[in-house]
């Protein structure tokens, strides 16, 4: 396990290292010469338009990280305090965490095995079972709550299925949120992911495909509603040159300018990243071809990935042999990982609401997540890889 403490330079391959070059260090540095280095500054705005850009939606607004973006979202969702919110097992747990910090309760949903995103059948099936209709909206009739949101998360990058989520959105009425904080760079039909939902967030913490050392963002095709995002995570306060009036508890969610500009130059560089990280992903599906052990966990038909982090299945579902793989792994400096713990497995969760999770457990029991950072291209034998 020693192993697995070593800093990125050392031996140890991590699971996903930032990329820092000449291009970030003059923009650090040009924005910290410019005395600009809290929450205003051309940068914020600058990364606020490249990401809109990339995610092909309106509006971006920059937070400080994942996290509150989604908590964010949520809110302005119209998730009220105590409502449910249907968010999968099989996620991070900043998920989690972001509906209980907008005054929500989780409710956990299984996955299905092709994309690791909600089974959209299986969430109709249990939504029947459990839903009922109410002039207030749809009510949990086992908890009495209130249904608030549905959250879909894009597992690793992967696409989930969007068309599903949609049509489950549009006949119960209840908001669609993505979290689609793995996400930057992936296609879902030829367009990127992020913009389905009403309001979404990605992230850009150091282990992203971009990062802004920790950072977020809020994306929406509804521009009151990106508007509001701003306001409510820059303190609610109204827009004057001077006056200093804030008309309700807003937060403290900017994005430093100085973040900002780390990010503008990452940005310079993702469709390049976006290419290595694919390559990096056949070179894998390659290597596990014909594996009498192991699937390589692929894009899902008509989607594209970011592979974001790469993973392998189990063919035979099996504790014991993950647990070792992945200690063996480790041993010898690769640095993979395990599917997250799965939520109502955590202790704060163990109470909350769920459907059946058999597939979200059976998936728990064979995923490894393998190093996935595209200057990892440049590691292999040869430098280069079969296109
Ligand atoms: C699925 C998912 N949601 C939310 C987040 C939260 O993002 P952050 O770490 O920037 O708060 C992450 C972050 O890693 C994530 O993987």
């Amino acid at each position: 396990m020693k192993a697995v403490l070593q800093e990125p330079s050392g031996q140890m391959l991590s699971l996903h290292e930032p990329e820092i070059g000449e291009p970030e260090r003059k923009a650090v540095l040009d924005c910290l010469d410019s005395g600009w280095v809290s929450s205003v500054g051309k940068y914020v705005d600058k990364f606020e338009a490249l990401v809109a850009e990339a995610f092909q939606v309106k509006r971006a607004v920059a937070v400080s990280n994942g996290t509150v973006a989604l908590q964010t979202c949520l809110t302005l969702s119209g998730v009220r305090p105590q409502d449910e919110v249907l968010v999968p097992a099989l996620t991070f747990v900043a998920t989690a965490n972001a509906v209980i910090h907008a005054g929500g309760v989780p409710h956990f949903l299984d996955s299905e095995p092709s994309t690791l995103g909600i089974d959209v059948k299986k969430l109709g099936e249990h939504f029947r079972s459990i839903a009922k209709k109410s002039p207030d909206g749809w009510l949990n009739r086992k908890t009495g709550r209130r249904f608030g949101a549905i959250v879909a998360v894009h597992c690793f990058g992967h696409p989930c299925d969007l068309d599903g989520l949609s049509d489950f959105s549009r006949s119960t009425g209840l908001p669609l949120i993505e979290d689609a904080a793995e996400a930057l760079g992936s296609l879902y039909q030829r367009k990127p992911v992020g913009g389905v939902g009403l309001v979404s967030c990605v992230s850009f913490n150091g282990n992203k495909t971009i990062t802004t050392g920790g950072g977020g963002a809020i994306l929406s095709n509804d521009e009151n509603l990106a508007t509001l995002a701003k306001y409510l995570t820059t303190t609610a306060k109204r827009p004057h040159r001077w006056e200093f009036f804030h008309d309700q508890v807003g937060y403290n969610f900017r994005m430093p300018n100085l973040n900002a500009a780390l990010g503008c130059a990452q940005m310079e560089g993702l469709a390049d990243r976006l290419n290595r990280k694919r390559d990096l992903a056949k070179a894998y599906q390659l290597a596990f071809s014909g594996s009498d052990f192991f699937d390589f966990f692929d894009e899902a038909a008509g989607s594209k990935s970011n592979y974001w982090l790469n993973a392998i299945k189990l063919k035979d579902r099996s504790r014991e042999l993950r647990d070792y793989l992945l200690d063996s792994s480790i041993d010898f400096g690769y640095g993979v990982r395990p599917l997250w713990c799965l939520m109502h497995k955590l202790p704060m969760f163990a109470d909350m609401p769920r459907s059946d999770l058999a597939c979200a457990e059976d998936q728990e029991d064979r995923i490894i997540n393998l190093p996935s950072s595209p200057q990892l291209i440049n590691r292999l034998p040869g430098g280069e890889i079969r296109k």
